[in-house]
């Protein structure tokens, strides 16, 4: 008797907790643990994550330029040239390898001798894509590389193909990169002597849409001559020709990725592409509904399953691209992913400003994780967007600035930069709300540059831990480290007025019996860097 007294007490509140926990996702009451077993295999490394997978965008659009990254000479915000001290700073820590400028959209309506000469002698515009805004032209072409060079990153210029012509394209190419020609003496007077180096050239933005539109034959047609005529004569560098392809979302852009490859296949010497862009957002339909704070559990589910729609989207293209291009001669360039949500209240819409939570920062290393293992083929990703717009690493207002999770996140891959892939074995376990099933726990592993291994470890799941366990197999320990960005609501952000909520700390994964034995919290995101001995 007294024992099934106990047994129905017991069973009594175990139902509380069961209750209780239904109410408080993530919450103790609701945590269980999962164990999962990481198999490292370092000597069978696979190709390099090339660092331009951890890109930036930056678009005159809101206040991503103006006021995110310019201020101007006589600013009280401290800056150096009219670029705020504070943004560089932040950046430098990420080591942006390229940023993507002028647009997006805003691209296909820039004319580059807008931007350049005496600051106020140059036209001011009407940015008709983003809000109607005031466009000053004030930071244009010498801004943009004084930026780059600043936080210590490379160009990827985006040229107009929309409303632009050839001969323009052709013309600031050449301002930008040669020597000796009279638009190397106009570069020259406009205080730069030296070419600059381009890394990237885009031939235009999303032509089938705001960039044009064109029909897949139309483009083509175009693209031949801008990338005939369009030349880098600044031998330093190979400038990449980056051609427009689909987007996720746009019905007319489907069949691009075809049509472009094709004509690749059977082109002339006359002319060539290094680059297809894909664009693909997080955005569940347009306009964005998805509120970016103040969501429930099944709207994280909802955005964290379109996330991983990426992978689809890259294997599709992967695999047409690999039809007319086995030698992989054309790399595929994410030129705009991330989250886009419904527009913060009270803010323009045009400005697309929107909150950046700890949901982001999953989002960030699931899109860094699918990257990575195409990264055969892909060379390159653009976050959209830097600063203050979309999935922005840093917000600004006025003097004011935080870095978001989704900085966090990319400071945490930094290490995967020109890192080799490795291969490993993991199960990733199932998390399921509702009719959503998705994969509990995310991995990635790599050797870096400095020969040390790196894994990145993503828990999805926001109700439990998970307990890793990485046999020492095929190397030896000499020390481990690891930081993890956890916040106990997966909608906590960072705000003016507490701007460390989410922010990483330091963990001290433990190395016994030949393993290496890490937990890790719900919704989380950690970085091992497990220090080899020689
Ligand atoms: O990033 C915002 C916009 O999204 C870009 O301007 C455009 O290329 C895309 O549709």
């Amino acid at each position: 008797m007294k024992m099934n007294f106990n047994f129905r007490k017991h069973v009594a509140l175990l139902s509380i907790l069961a209750f209780i926990s239904l109410f408080n996702a993530g919450s103790v009451y609701a945590q269980k643990n999962t164990s999962v077993k990481i198999i490292i295999n370092p000597d069978h490394k696979g190709p390099v994550i090339n660092r331009h997978i951890f890109g930036h965008f930056a678009e005159h659009l809101g206040t991503g330029i103006y006021g995110g990254i310019w201020v101007g000479l006589d600013s009280e915000i401290p800056n150096t040239r009219g670029i705020r001290n504070d943004v560089v700073e932040a950046l430098i820590e990420l080591k942006v390898p390229n940023v993507r400028w002028p647009g997006g959209c805003f691209a296909d309506q820039y004319h580059w001798r807008d931007g350049i000469g005496t600051p106020d002698e140059r036209n001011s515009r009407i940015n008709v894509s983003w809000g109607g805004a005031p466009e000053p032209n004030s930071f244009g072409t010498h801004e943009y590389f004084d930026f780059l060079n600043q936080i210590g990153s490379e160009a990827f210029v985006s040229a107009n193909v929309g409303s632009g012509t050839v001969q323009e394209s052709a013309d600031w190419l050449e301002y930008l990169t040669a020597t000796g020609s009279t638009l190397a003496e106009e570069r020259d007077r406009n205080g730069h002597p030296d070419p600059y180096d381009v890394e990237f050239w885009g031939i235009g933005n999303e032509v089938w849409g705001c960039g044009g539109p064109f029909t897949p034959q139309e483009y083509i047609t175009e693209l031949k001559k801008f990338a005939t005529f369009t030349t880098n004569y600044n031998t330093d560098v190979n400038t990449q020709f980056v051609a427009v392809g689909p987007d996720s979302f746009d019905e007319f852009s489907f069949g691009y990725t075809e049509a472009i490859m094709k004509a690749w296949a059977n082109k002339t010497w006359t002319w060539n592409i290094q680059g297809l862009s894909l664009h693909n957002y997080t955005r569940g339909g347009y306009p964005p509904e998805i509120p970016a704070t103040d969501f429930d559990e099944k709207q994280y589910a909802e955005v964290i399953q379109e996330t991983l729609g990426m992978d689809e989207f890259i294997a599709e293209n992967r695999a047409i691209m690999d039809k007319y291009d086995p030698n992989t001669e054309v790399s595929i360039l994410v030129d705009e992913w991330g989250a886009w949500y419904a527009p913060t209240e009270g803010t323009n819409p045009g400005f697309l400003q929107q909150q950046n939570s700890q949901r982001d920062a999953i989002i960030a290393a699931l899109n860094f994780n699918i990257f990575t293992r195409h990264a055969e083929r892909v060379h390159g990703a653009n976050i959209a967007q830097m600063i203050n717009v979309l999935q922005a690493v840093i917000l600004t207002e006025d003097e004011k600035m935080i870095l978001t999770p989704t900085y966090h996140a990319f400071r945490m891959y930094v290490p995967f930069q020109d890192a080799a892939r490795l291969d490993i074995e993991f199960d990733a376990g199932k998390y399921q709300i509702d009719d959503i099933e998705l994969p509990r726990v995310d991995v990635i592993a790599a050797k870096g540059k400095d020969g040390q291994i790196y894994v990145a470890i993503t828990n999805i799941d926001p109700n439990n831990t998970a307990s890793f366990e990485l046999p020492i197999e095929g190397f030896t320990i000499n020390n481990i480290k690891g930081e993890t960005l956890y916040a106990s609501e997966i909608d906590a952000h960072n705000t003016f007025d507490n701007p460390d909520n989410v922010a990483p700390k330091k963990i001290d994964p433990k190395v016994s019996q030949n393993k290496i034995a890490v937990n890790v919290q719900p919704q989380s995101l950690t970085v091992l860097e497990i220090n080899t001995k020689k």
